[in-house]
């Protein structure tokens, strides 16, 4: 069952769908002589004829943080922060069990150009709720490709007392501040009990044969 939700989009998603759905509305504004509206604007019904014959409208999601906008939100490291993780792009190994999680994005400057070479090292709870606070399972670093890429393989987290599942991760470049912050799963009930939560870092996440795939784009400042 496919599991994305509108909500995990990108904004850069959303506005090119808006500036697409602009263009559309100015020239539907022309037709009728009437002054078109801003581009970005999202057009509404004025008229009771505008209201019978208003096909719905999407509502606009709430919105991951993408590229020209906020950068991605921080959020604290917690308590179970372990340094100098091996460098590796899979966390699954032997001994770890839960569903297989393929988490792929891209590290962004806020003018939309990606970051090679960028550092992201990646820690969470295991299918239990339980961290490696001893050794390194499920914990692991790497870069972002000359395209400011980045996959990982690793499994869905489960949650542990006063916390959703979800995904620990520093993001580190050589020209911006580095950013800490933690990634969550839509259509997660917990989430909305869990303190820290913020939907500006929901990632998109779908089921497949596999799994599930989820992705994010981190925005630096
Ligand atoms: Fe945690």
């Amino acid at each position: 069952m496919v599991d994305r939700m509108n909500r995990g989009r990108s904004r850069r998603y959303v506005l090119k769908a808006g500036l697409h759905y602009g263009a559309l509305s100015a020239v539907a504004s022309l037709a009728s002589g009437a002054i078109a509206a801003c581009s970005r604007s999202i057009p509404t019904a004025e008229t009771a004829d505008d209201v019978s014959q208003a096909q719905p409208q999407p509502q606009p999601p709430s919105l991951t943080p993408a590229c020209g906008d906020a950068p991605t939100p921080p959020q604290t490291a917690g308590p179970f922060y372990t340094p100098n993780t091996p460098e590796r792009t899979s966390l699954r190994e032997p001994g770890v069990s839960g569903t297989p999680l393929l988490l792929t994005g891209t590290v962004l400057r806020q003018d939309c150009t990606p970051v090679a070479g960028a550092w992201l090292d990646f820690w969470q709870a295991d299918d239990d709720g339980a961290y490696d606070n001893t050794g390194f399972r499920l914990r692991g670093h790497q870069y972002t490709d000359d395209a400011g890429r980045y996959r990982l393989e690793t499994i869905v987290p489960g949650s542990y007392p006063g916390r959703t599942p979800h995904l620990h991760v520093m993001v580190q470049t050589s020209e911006r501040s580095p950013l800490t912050t933690q990634l969550y799963f839509p259509s997660e009930p917990q989430n909305q009990r869990d303190g820290l939560f913020q939907p500006e870092l929901l990632m998109t996440v779908e089921a497949t044969d596999h799994g599930q795939q989820a992705a994010f784009d981190f925005v630096v400042s």
